[in-house]
């Protein structure tokens, strides 16, 4: 099929170079001039595992175009909609990419077109779209909710493994067409009404977020009432009914979706008046998550004021450069505030979140870079090279107390606090 996918984001890219792998032919539509002019040579915006050789292969063979309007690809048969649908201050969505998107092709479209909402939008969106922009083209323009589930990190085998595939749309000749697009994907495919599937999108991450918030909860306590959260989470994941993933307890959440996405449900709710309090709880629980690093670097140093304290991880979670709404960026601000030093190290990110922090920051060229001259060692991401690290040169390189605050418990506990650091945990009280 002909397909056009606007946005060339983490979705867009993603589902324009699997797609074009399926066997699709694929123009990828990005307004941004400087990505635009990278893709077009091969260079992606931003680090996701195996992507890099997607976009590659089908840029040989001639099936994936990168193009700068919307009039490149007007004549597909679907067009995916996956522009960025950020937060406003107030925790609305902001919906302007996906109207200029609208607006553009109700103007421009010559040929019937198949509109795939891939981008997170409100549940009662949709329904909108056809009054609002459809009617007024001059050619028949579909519409299907199409939500997408994939994570960056993994997004790829998310593409290619997805859970399920949503379509939310009633006209069955729609239907059959999406179910065409992704007829080499073996997962289940529910179509549902409109509303109900980009509800599906906001319930999904709405539980997850709530099962970090909640293991967060039980973690606090276990530190209160001298337990460990490590043996009590394995337990209660084992439960088939649970399930032991989004069980680890930390600094909470980050990342371009749960935050936006609670809040945006959250605002939906009191728009229609009803109080989702469990939600709201999650929010908070969340927010408050990141302040235990405060609490533990004072309780454990005395004060903040000057001392100096290495940040190991920017991204929101491993495998990622992505620094949108990441707990190191919150954690690091309020570290500044406290009269600390920082400095930082990550192993992608830090180009990314050099833009977003202040310029006292110490940016590392390494971890043993960031851990020199530190009395505290701060773990925000998990990732690998992390937990590998060569423990005793770190502790040659800090000061002491020699502090190691494991804000996502990855680091071999046992073993560092019998190498001479004052090892901090979550939710563990031996190492509370
Ligand atoms: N990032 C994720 O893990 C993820 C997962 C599932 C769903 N989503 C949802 O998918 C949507 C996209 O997320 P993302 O993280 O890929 O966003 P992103 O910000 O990384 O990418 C959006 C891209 O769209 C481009 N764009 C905006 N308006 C355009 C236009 N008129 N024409 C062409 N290009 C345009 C932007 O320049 C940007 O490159 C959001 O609604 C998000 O909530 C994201």
């Amino acid at each position: 099929m002909k397909v056009t996918v606007v946005g060339a984001g983490y979705v867009g890219l993603t589902a324009a170079a699997c797609l074009c792998h399926s066997g699709h032919e694929v123009s990828c539509i990005e307004k941004d001039q400087i990505k635009l002019a990278g893709l077009r040579s091969g260079r992606l915006p931003f680090f996701e595992e195996g992507l890099p050789e997607l976009v590659h292969a089908g840029l040989a063979k001639g099936a994936l175009r990168f193009g700068a309007s919307l009039k490149e690809g007007l004549d597909a048969e679907v067009l995916m909609v996956a522009v960025g649908t950020p937060a406003r201050p107030d925790g609305r969505i902001d919906l302007t990419q996906i109207y200029a998107v609208l607006a553009d092709l109700v103007e421009q479209a010559r040929s019937p077109l198949l509109i795939a909402m891939k981008s997170t939008v409100p549940p009662g969106f949709g329904l909108s779209v056809e009054q609002r922009f459809l009617q007024k083209a001059a050619v028949p323009l579909g519409y299907v909710a199409n939500p997408e589930f994939l994570r960056e990190g993994t997004a790829v085998r998310d593409w290619f493994q997805p859970d399920r595939i949503i379509i939310g749309g009633s006209d069955e000749e729609v239907i059959a067409k999406m179910a065409r697009l992704y007829a080499d994907l073996k997962a289940p495919l529910l179509t549902m009404d409109i509303g109900s599937a980009e509800m599906v999108k906001y319930a999904a991450n709405a539980f997850l977020a709530t099962k970090i918030s909640f293991i967060n909860e039980i973690a606090n306590l276990c530190e209160l009432v001298g337990a460990d959260i490590l043996p009590v989470a394995r337990a209660v994941g084992l439960d088939r009914r649970i399930g032991g993933q989004f069980l680890a307890a930390g600094l909470g959440y980050g990342g371009s979706c749960f935050p936006k996405d609670t809040s945006a449900l959250d605002f939906v709710s009191a728009c229609n008046g009803y109080a989702f309090n469990l939600l709201k709880a999650v929010i908070e629980v969340n927010n408050r998550q990141r302040l235990l690093v405060l609490r533990k670097l004072k309780k454990a140093l005395g004060r903040l004021t000057g001392i100096t304290v290495g940040v190991l991880g920017l991204a929101f979670k491993p495998g990622t450069d992505d620094v949108r709404e990441s707990p190191a960026l919150d954690v690091i601000n309020l570290l500044l505030d406290e009269g600390a030093c920082v400095r930082a190290y990550d192993p992608l990110a830090l180009p990314k979140a050099g833009d977003f922090l202040p310029a006292s920051v110490f940016l590392a060229g390494g971890a043993l870079d960031a851990a020199a001259g530190c009395h505290a060692l701060l773990v925000v991401t998990e990732w690998p090279e992390f937990i590998d690290l060569d423990w005793m040169r770190v502790k040659q390189l800090m000061c002491p107390p020699y502090l190691v605050l494991d804000g996502r418990n990855c680091l071999p506990a046992e073993e560092l606090k019998k190498n001479g650091f004052l090892y901090l945990g979550i939710g563990r009280a031996r190492y509370a």
